[in-house]
């Protein structure tokens, strides 16, 4: 088999870590590169002086029989160039979120089957080795059944001043959520501060309800003295936390619980049986998630398989940020996501009953 050709468009911040894993994954040569920012190219170029072009217009990509790119632009050109790329028949990694509105995302979806492309989404923690092994719990029912979930997305910056937090911080920990509990929340309620810059929220605290009566919390801040990345998982059997700032004990399984007991000879009156077992640090084997994404999309283009990640997934991660973006406008409401994902405020929901009555 011959190596797939790809072309890296955006070289910022990200962008240099995709790069460089297609550079090391073998069956992949990144053949070109583009970015706005003549500096950020001679960057890149001084590192890794294999690569043949690079160019401030990607369009320059188009004429060089490439296979696929991946773009780590700002969020609000991914659309444009998502679409532009795949008219042009190249399979498309484009980095979280996949756009800015779910409409967008719907279309590039619709590009990608007519183009026969491949489009996925880079949402890296579904390829983290600690996520898995949780998802992997969960569903053989070590946890038992899953009380509610926390996490955690905080540090000191890297302010925006184009999108909120939410758009920032968020979509790792709901494309997380949705990969841990294999479900679609139902409901959103979003309450957020613009601390630093007017109008534009730095910390936010959302409360998803997913099926099941599964309650989970996101905190997102840009304004956090210290570094937080975690993930708390509270089930009838076991508890499990998740630190991603944790450079080898990243996981921690609590064999810890409670059981609330009625008593039969008071009306009404509980007491509470406590359970304390052991901590258990299980060794997870960890490979780059950014590696195994990457490869992940190298073999989805050989084997012509559909991405874990797919544009549908990219998909439902905007819509409930949509639907928590609307819920912080509101002051925190209620937001319902229906079938399809769309957000409805309680308001239009109570409207639609009654016109259907
Ligand atoms: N998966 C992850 O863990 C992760 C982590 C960080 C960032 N990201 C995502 O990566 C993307 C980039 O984020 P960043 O922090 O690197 O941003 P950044 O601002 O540091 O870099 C973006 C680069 O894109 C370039 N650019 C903008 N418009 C362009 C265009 N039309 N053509 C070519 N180049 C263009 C800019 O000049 C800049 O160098 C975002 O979507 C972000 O959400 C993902």
């Amino acid at each position: 088999m011959t190596d797939l050709r790809i072309g890296a468009i955006g070289c910022g911040y990200w962008g240099p870590n995709l790069i460089r894993n297609f550079i090391e994954i073998p069956g992949a040569q990144v053949i070109a590169i583009a970015d706005l920012k003549q500096e950020s190219l001679n960057r890149i170029m001084e590192r890794f002086p294999q690569i043949e072009v690079a160019t401030r217009d990607y369009r320059d990509l188009f004429d060089l029989n490439l296979d696929a790119v991946v773009i780590a632009t700002p969020p609000a050109a991914h659309y444009a160039i998502a679409r532009d790329c795949m008219e042009h028949g190249l399979h498309v990694l484009v980095e979280k979120p996949i756009t800015l509105n779910s409409e967008d995302a719907e279309d590039l979806i619709r590009i990608a089957r007519e183009n026969e492309v491949q489009l996925m989404v880079g949402h890296t923690f579904e390829y983290n080795s600690a996520v898995r092994a949780i998802r992997q719990m969960i569903r053989e029912g070590e946890l038992g059944e899953i009380y509610y979930i926390d996490a955690i997305r905080a540090s000191l910056g890297l302010f925006q001043t184009r999108a909120n937090v939410v758009w920032d911080l968020a979509p790792h920990d709901i494309s997380i959520l949705r990969y841990l509990l294999d479900d679609d929340p139902i409901s959103v309620n979003t309450h957020g501060s613009s601390c630093v810059q007017e109008g534009i929220e730095d910390v936010a605290y959302t409360t998803l309800m997913f099926p099941n009566n599964i309650m989970a919390h996101i905190r997102s801040s840009w304004l956090d003295p210290s570094k937080q990345r975690r993930i708390t998982v509270v089930g009838s059997k076991k508890m499990v936390i998740y630190d991603d700032v944790e450079p080898l004990e990243k996981i921690k399984i609590y064999d810890k619980g409670v059981k609330a007991i009625r008593h039969t000879d008071t009306f009404g009156e509980f007491s509470f049986a406590y359970h304390y077992g052991d901590v258990v640090i299980p060794y997870i084997r960890f490979e780059e998630p950014l590696r195994v994404q990457c490869q992940h999309f190298l073999d989805c283009i050989n084997e012509g398989k559909q991405p874990q990640t797919d544009g549908l997934n990219g998909m439902r991660v905007v819509q409930v940020i949509e639907a928590a973006q609307r819920s912080m406008k509101n002051g925190g409401s209620t937001v319902f996501l229906n079938q399809n994902g769309h957000g409805d405020s309680a308001d239009a929901l109570r409207a639609e009953a009654l016109i259907n009555v």
